[in-house]
C-alpha cells in the first residue's frame, strides 16, 4: 500500500509510521510527504529519511480550492492508496474527501466522540475525565467524527497538567497509527459507523 503523510508539525506520527515500516511491522510505503508548513519538523524527518517532500503552504495558492487541487494532484501522480493525516492542520474539502473515500485516516488526541475539536486533551483535562487516550479514524464530512478504526485508553493523573497528559496520550499515538493502517492493509471493512475486520 502507498501512503501520503499529510503534516504540518513535528511530526512524531509520521516517525512513529516510519519506524514501524523499517520494523517490518507494515506492508506499506510512504510515497510523499506533504507538508503545508515549510519549516515544520516533520519535513526536516521526511528529508533526512530520504522521503520526496512536497511543500505546498497556502499563501502561495489564490484560493483554499486551487491549494486543494494541488495536494490532490500529488497525490493522484504519486499513485496514492491511504492518505494519512498526521497533524495536518487544514480542514480537507467534501470533494478531497469524496475522492478518497474511507481512504484518510486521522489521528485525535482524545476518546471520541469525547473532546472533538482544537485542545482535546485541555478539554479532557478541564472536564474531569479519569481516562483518556486517542482515536484513529477515517476522516469524513463531520468534525473529527468518522467511523473509528483504533482506539487506546490512558489513565489521568490527579498531578496530570495538559503538557504531561498530552505526552502520555502521545505515546499511545504512536502505537494506535501503526495498529490502524495495519487494519487498513488488512483488508478492514466500513459498516455504517463500525470498522470490522476484513
Ligand atoms: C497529535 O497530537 C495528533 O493527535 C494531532 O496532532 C498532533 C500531531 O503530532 N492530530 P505530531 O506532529 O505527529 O507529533
Amino acid at each position: 500500500m502507498r501512503l501520503a503523510v499529510l503534516l504540518s508539525g513535528r511530526g512524531s506520527n509520521f516517525a512513529a509510521i516510519h519506524e514501524a515500516i523499517g520494523r517490518g511491522e507494515l506492508a506499506a510505503e510512504i510515497a510523499v510527504v506533504v507538508s503545508n508548513v515549510r519549516d515544520a519538523g516533520g519535513v526536516q524527518r521526511a528529508r533526512e529519511w530520504g522521503y520526496r517532500v512536497e511543500l505546498l503552504p497556502q499563501g502561495e495558492f489564490e484560493s483554499r480550492a486551487r491549494h486543494e487541487e494541488a495536494v490532490l494532484s500529488v497525490l493522484l501522480a504519486a499513485a496514492v492508496d491511504l492518505v494519512i493525516l498526521a497533524g495536518y492542520m487544514r480542514k480537507l474539502s467534501p470533494l478531497f474527501i469524496d475522492a478518497y473515500r474511507n481512504r484518510i485516516l486521522n489521528i485525535h488526541p482524545s476518546l471520541l466522540p469525547a473532546f472533538a475539536g482544537v485542545d482535546a486533551q485541555r478539554q479532557a483535562l478541564e472536564h474531569g475525565v479519569k481516562i483518556a487516550g486517542c482515536t484513529v479514524h477515517f476522516v469524513d464530512e463531520t468534525l473529527d467524527g468518522g467511523p473509528i478504526i483504533v482506539q487506546r485508553a490512558v489513565a489521568v493523573h490527579d498531578s496530570d497538567d495538559v503538557a504531561s497528559l498530552s505526552a502520555r496520550i502521545l505515546e499511545q499515538e504512536h502505537i494506535a497509527y501503526v495498529e490502524a493502517i495495519a487494519r487498513v492493509v488488512a483488508g478492514c471493512r466500513v459498516e455504517g459507523r463500525r470498522v470490522v475486520s476484513g
